[in-house]
């Protein structure tokens, strides 16, 4: 699987990680096959995992906490507290309860999950930075952020690099081009491209058969590779069937040609 570095560090991240977005809330048979869904991920080189406070109320760490159990030092795990959640002292605690869902010593990124404009960012920043000084967390980012409050928020950071923002892309979502992906790439800020499949709704009609047959690829694994074709950018697709796991772990085996690119990004249009 390729990788990418994550923002200035040296850490490589795989370009196709896992989000696990409602995962651990359905039937005993459901989780079973979504804990199965996350080990065949891992073992497929996917061993990027994203979760957060707020899914499921703490059931897809708990979930994730299971997958990753005798993996942890193999699996780069980030999680999100929720903004209601970013004072000073709740952070702390969120923090806490996400390292006890999860059942880890250390979250690898710990990002905040929306702005909250109600809370000064200073302060914020103040307790991410803190709990990068106390080992709990490896690095700090943000989702959801204009390219703007990216900016804001990575002065706020007292010691610690921002590192990430997780926001919407797909070939239908691509609000995101004009500002933040040029402002992300000067920046060394990594994008974490959620939703690339639209939440399951992807559009499979307006991808050239001529170019699957090229590549060898399935449709999905074409917007996939769409998604991370710029530098700085990797994806978390949710999938809870170890056959869209697979699936989706071939995505990036080849690269599409400059030019097949651009005719696949106005075919998307
Ligand atoms: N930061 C934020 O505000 C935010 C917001 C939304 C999402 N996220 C993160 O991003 C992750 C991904 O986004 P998402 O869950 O919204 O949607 P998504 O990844 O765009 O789509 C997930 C859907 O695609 C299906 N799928 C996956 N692989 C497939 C394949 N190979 N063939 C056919 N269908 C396939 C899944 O089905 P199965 O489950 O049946 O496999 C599921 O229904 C989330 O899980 C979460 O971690 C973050």
């Amino acid at each position: 699987m390729e990788s990418r570095e994550l923002g200035r560090t040296k850490e490589r991240v795989p370009v196709i990680g896992m989000g696990t977005w409602a995962m651990g809330s359905g039937s005993a048979e459901k989780n079973k096959e979504e804990l199965m869904a996350l080990e065949k991920g891992i073992e497929l080189g996917m061993d990027f995992i994203d979760t957060a406070e707020s899914y499921g109320a703490g059931r897809s760490e708990t979930l994730v906490g299971r997958a990753i159990r005798d993996v942890r030092d193999k699996v780069f795990l980030a999680t999100k507290v929720s903004p209601e959640h970013f004072g000073y002292e709740n952070i702390m605690k969120s923090c806490q309860a996400s390292l006890e869902r999860l059942d880890v010593k250390y979250i690898d990124l710990y990002q905040l999950h929306w702005p909250n404009p109600r809370i000064n960012i200073r302060e914020t920043m103040k307790a991410m930075d803190d709990l990068v000084a106390q080992g709990k967390v490896r690095y700090i980012g943000v989702s959801n952020f204009s390219a703007e409050q990216t900016a804001e928020a990575q002065e706020s950071l007292p010691r610690s690099e921002l590192v990430s923002n997780q926001v919407r892309y797909s070939p239908n979502s691509r609000e995101i081009e004009s500002e933040l992906i040029p402002f992300c790439q000067k920046e060394k800020v990594s994008i974490i491209a959620y939703s690339p499949l639209d939440t399951g709704d992807f559009r499979i009609d307006q991808i050239p058969e001529g170019l699957l047959r090229k590549y060898d690829l399935t449709p999905v694994q074409m917007i996939l590779n769409w998604v991370v074709y710029k530098d700085g950018i990797v994806t978390i697709p949710k999938a809870g069937a170890v056959t869209h796991v697979e699936e989706n772990s071939k995505s990036v085996d080849v690269k599409l040609s400059e030019t097949d690119y651009q005719s696949l990004s106005k075919a998307f249009h």
